[in-house]
């Protein structure tokens, strides 16, 4: 009985794997290293003193990805696996349908193939597009995304409703992230972005670590409280548990069950930067620039169905993470690198 854990090397899916195999879950991993890095599975290990199995494979590829469900008894699926640079969409729109939809429905095949009805998904606020109020519920209205990275989080959203709507055996969780920030406490395991950080709190780090020599602030004339962008950055470890609550709740056959997964709280760029120079005692320059296309001014979560139907809640807050971002970038100037 494992879980099968798509993109499991990556900044989200190892923090879950870390979780997984912390609450005794049998866990398999696909992944082609696309956006990660081996040494994951060695910082896994050190971490919960299991090494989780692992297939270095893409999950476009149907015979590769066929041989780990004949070799593999999965009974559940966490898809992590996919493309998700916004800047990079927008350049190779082909690229990003192609990999993250093609994924998917190779996966779906193969879950059909082999009778496993569980999976949850990784899907994303962005699909909510240009929000027009605050704090989002699941029901409010989704589409209009601004990037073909947030398009092709929507295009699986509605396979997937179509796919449990057709196959009465099929449990399928979307989860909408927010935005996550943090690490896991031992510094071990992080995120570490290839090329310059497109997201915020790894250009912090960044700076703070050296590596940059201030941050770009995008624009401070938002209609917000200090005119910058404002996000509900919800710790990766919280992010994870929400992971292992969707897949307690799948046990129950919900069908097809949708949850928002933030903090409920929304903070300014200019917010983040204080806490961070504040819970590590570091100064971070920053300039003012342009807006960056495609950002709203606002975007936090409603994550009141969570805790309702899942006893799900974020426990960590902003201070932890900025504590826990630098723990890990401090002790990992180059990331996985050497
Ligand atoms: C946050 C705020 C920027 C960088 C995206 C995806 C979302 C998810 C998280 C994958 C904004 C500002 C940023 C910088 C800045 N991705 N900013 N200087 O755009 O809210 O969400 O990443 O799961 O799906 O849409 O996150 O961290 O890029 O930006 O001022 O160098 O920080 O303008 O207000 P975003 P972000």
């Amino acid at each position: 009985m494992s879980v099968l854990v798509t993109g499991g090397t990556g900044y989200i899916g190892s923090h879950t794997v870390v979780d997984l195999l912390n609450n005794n879950y049998d866990v398999v991993i696909v992944d082609n290293y696309v956006n990660s890095k081996p040494e994951v599975l060695n910082r896994i290990k050190t971490i919960t003193g299991k090494m989780p199995k692992f297939y270095e494979v893409d999950c476009c590829d149907e015979n590769a990805f066929r041989k780990v469900f004949e070799k593999e008894n999965i009974t559940d699926v966490i898809h992590f696996a996919g493309l998700k640079s916004v800047g990079e969409s927008v350049q190779k729109p082909g690229l990003y349908y192609s990999n993250n939809i093609g994924s998917t429905l190779t996966l779906l095949k193969l879950m059909h193939e082999f009778d496993v009805n569980n999976l949850v998904f990784s899907s994303s606020a962005t699909v909510y597009g240009v929000p027009d109020h605050v704090p989002l519920k699941e029901d409010d209205p989704i589409g209009g995304c601004t990037n073909p990275y947030g398009e092709t989080k929507l295009d699986i959203e509605y396979i997937l409703k179509y796919e449990t709507s057709m196959c009465s055996k099929m449990n399928v969780a979307i989860l909408r992230y927010f935005n996550p920030i943090g690490a896991h406490k031992s510094g071990l395991i992080g995120e570490d972005p290839q090329g310059i950080p497109n997201n915020l709190m790894p250009y912090i780090t960044q700076v703070a670590v050296g590596k940059r020599e201030h941050l770009n602030v995008f624009g401070n004339d938002y209609h917000t409280v200090d005119g910058t962008g404002v996000r509900d950055y919800i710790h990766v470890v919280d992010l994870a548990a929400g992971h292992l609550a969707a897949l307690r709740k799948l046990t129950e056959k919900p069908g097809l069950v949708i949850f928002n997964l933030g903090t409920g709280k929304g903070t300014s760029v200019l917010e983040l930067v204080t806490a961070f120079e504040n819970a590590n005692n570091i100064k971070i320059p920053y300039v003012i620039c342009p807006r960056r296309p495609g950002d709203v001014d606002e975007n936090y979560a409603d994550a009141s169905k969570a805790f309702k139907e899942m006893g799900w809640e974020a426990k960590l807050n902003i201070v932890d993470a900025c504590r826990d971002s630098w723990n890990w970038q401090k002790n990992n100037p180059k990331g996985y690198d050497k």
